[in-house]
Parts: structure tokens; C-alpha cells; sequence
């Protein structure tokens, strides 16, 4: 479907469904994720979210500057079913490809996508989040940009490191980057004892990748711990792996708000809700088709 197809059939279901978003589904869903589901169905930002994001994506245009490398260096997703690990169980990365620093002005954290997260973050009153993929650090601007919020936050390349940096020094320094890949950072973070209230997994968009990442920040979190999933319509295949999160008893409550996944760690009783904005507006599609 094109943009604009896309665009009216939403606009239709918003119609549409108007009151039974606000009297069937607002009244299920659990209240911490209610400004985020408004925010997917009503598509507004109040006065203050649209002067933070102005100010957030200012950023964007100096990227360029902040570097004298001819190439920034990034890890890929890697395509469906090309998981690996070492002879430690330590996930493979995907590639590792240079790209100008204009594109690097491209990636990351777009302003929707980024109240989304400070939404679903301020609704749940998380204090201390995990990132995995830090990239030019605009997810993690817009967590800082909660008050209270600490970040610490992996990526695999050092120049991305730098410019996050300075990107998430505009709010807040109660952040830790680690310049390491996910498991590397992960063994050590578990070695220091850490906890966390939230995880957001954005980077190696792949299923089985993706299902290791969860697994081995589950230690860190105790039951009402979040993880939120980037991407969740990337491709079938990541499809397939939140569709596995949703059946996974370790979650007590599982919602599909289609660019995030949220799932809330459960504590043992089994007891199991989902809740899916695609019962209300048109789904996406997904994103890359046979990635
Ligand atoms: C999609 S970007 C993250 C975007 C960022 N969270 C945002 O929303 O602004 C993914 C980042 O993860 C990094 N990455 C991917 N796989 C990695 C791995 N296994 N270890 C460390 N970094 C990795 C990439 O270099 C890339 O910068």
C-alpha cells in the first residue's frame, strides 16, 4: 500500500473507531501505557513534547560537523535465519559498514518514534533503563529528557559513541555509554550486580538474535520490568519473534503499539494479557519484505 493509501485507511479506522479505542480499549489497557496508545491513535504531541523535540532533532544538522572520519562505521541487521554465536555462546554481530556522516544524520530515533518512547517510559515510571543500540544517541536524549531517568546504553562503534555523547549531554549526564557489543556489555553488567526497570532492544533486527537479547537481560529485571522492542514489524521474520514474546509465560502483559513492543516481566503465576492497537487502526506493513 502506498504512503497515502496507508495515511486515509487510518484515518478511516480513527474514524471509525473512535469510541471504541476510548471505551473498550483504554478501558482494558492498563493505565501506565495510556499515553502512549493515544499517541499512536490520536497522532498529537502536547505544546511541551513539540518544543523538546524541536530541540532533540536540532542535533541532527551538527552530526557532520562532530566528525573528521571520511566514514562513520555502524553494525547492520543482519538478514533472517543468519544467526551465530561464538564457542562462549556470545552472539555474532552483523556487519560492520562505513557510510558518510550525512547518513548518519538519517538514523535513529525519528521525533514520533521517540515521544512514543518517552510516553510508554514516563507512563511506566521507569527510573533506570537499559539501551541496546545507542546509535547517535536520540532514544537516549529522549529518555534523559524524562526527569529522574538513568540510561546505560551499548554500541559496538566508538565514533557513534562520541556523537551520542554529546548528543545526550544536552539533558542529562546520568548516562553510561558502553562502547562494547550487546553481550560483551551484557556479561558485565551482570558481573556488576545491575538491575534495571527497562530494557529497550534496538539493534540486530533478527528473531533469533532478538530472543537471545531478551533471555539474557531477563536476570537483570525483576516482575514489572519492562522490555520494549524496537521494530517489531521490521520483517516476517522479527514478526515471527515478537509473536513468540506474546505467547512467552515469563510476561504477565504483552502490547503491540506496532513501532514498539512492550513486554512486562511476569512473576511466575501465569497469569497472561495482551493488548493490540491493531484491533483498532490498519496494521502496518511489514517493513522488509523476505529480509
Ligand atoms: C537502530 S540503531 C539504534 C537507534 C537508537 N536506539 C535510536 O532509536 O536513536 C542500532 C545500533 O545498534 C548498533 N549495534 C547493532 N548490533 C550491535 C551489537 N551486536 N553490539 C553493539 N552494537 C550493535 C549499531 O551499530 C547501531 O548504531
Amino acid at each position: 500500500m502506498s504512503k497515502i493509501g496507508f495515511y486515509i485507511a487510518n484515518l478511516v479506522k480513527r474514524v471509525q473507531n473512535y469510541s471504541r479505542f476510548k471505551n473498550v480499549f483504554l478501558q482494558r489497557l492498563p493505565q501506565r501505557f495510556h499515553g502512549a496508545a493515544r499517541l499512536l491513535f490520536y497522532h498529537t504531541f502536547t505544546a511541551d513534547e513539540k518544543k523538546l523535540a524541536t530541540e532533540i532533532e536540532s542535533f541532527r544538522s551538527r552530526i557532520p560537523a562532530l566528525t573528521t572520519d571520511k566514514e562513520i562505521y555502524s553494525y547492520t541487521s543482519p538478514h533472517s535465519n543468519t544467526f551465530q554465536t561464538d564457542e562462549a555462546g556470545n552472539a555474532l554481530p552483523g556487519e560492520y559498514v562505513g557510510s558518510a556522516a550525512e547518513a548518519h544524520m538519517k538514523t535513529g530515533s525519528s521525533t514520533f518514534n521517540g515521544i512514543l518512547l518517552r510516553r510508554i517510559v514516563a507512563g511506566a515510571g521507569v527510573k533506570k533503563i537499559l539501551e541496546l543500540g545507542t546509535n547517535t544517541g536520540f532514544s537516549g536524549s529522549y529518555f534523559l529528557s524524562v526527569p529522574g531517568t538513568e540510561l546505560v546504553t551499548i554500541e559496538g562503534s566508538d565514533a557513534l559513541c562520541a556523537i551520542a555523547k554529546q548528543n545526550m549531554d544536552r539533558f542529562s549526564d546520568k548516562h553510561r555509554i558502553m562502547n562494547m557489543l550487546f553481550d560483551e556489555a551484557i556479561t558485565q553488567l551482570l558481573a556488576e550486580a545491575e538491575t534495571f526497570d527497562c530494557v529497550f532492544i534496538d539493534g540486530q533486527h533478527e528473531q533469533k538474535a532478538t530472543l537471545h537479547y531478551t533471555q539474557r537481560v531477563l536476570p537483570m529485571l525483576k516482575p514489572g520490568a519492562l522490555i520494549v522492542h524496537d521494530d517489531i514489524y521490521w520483517s516476517e521474520d522479527m514478526h515471527q519473534g515478537w509473536q513468540h514474546m506474546v505467547q512467552d509465560p515469563q510476561f504477565s502483559e504483552t502490547v503491540d503499539l506496532f513501532y514498539k513492543g512492550i513486554c512486562v516481566v511476569g512473576n511466575g503465576s501465569g497469569t497472561k494479557a495482551h493488548y493490540d492497537i491493531g484491533e483498532y487502526l490498519p496494521r502496518p506493513e511489514i517493513f522488509r519484505k523476505n529480509w
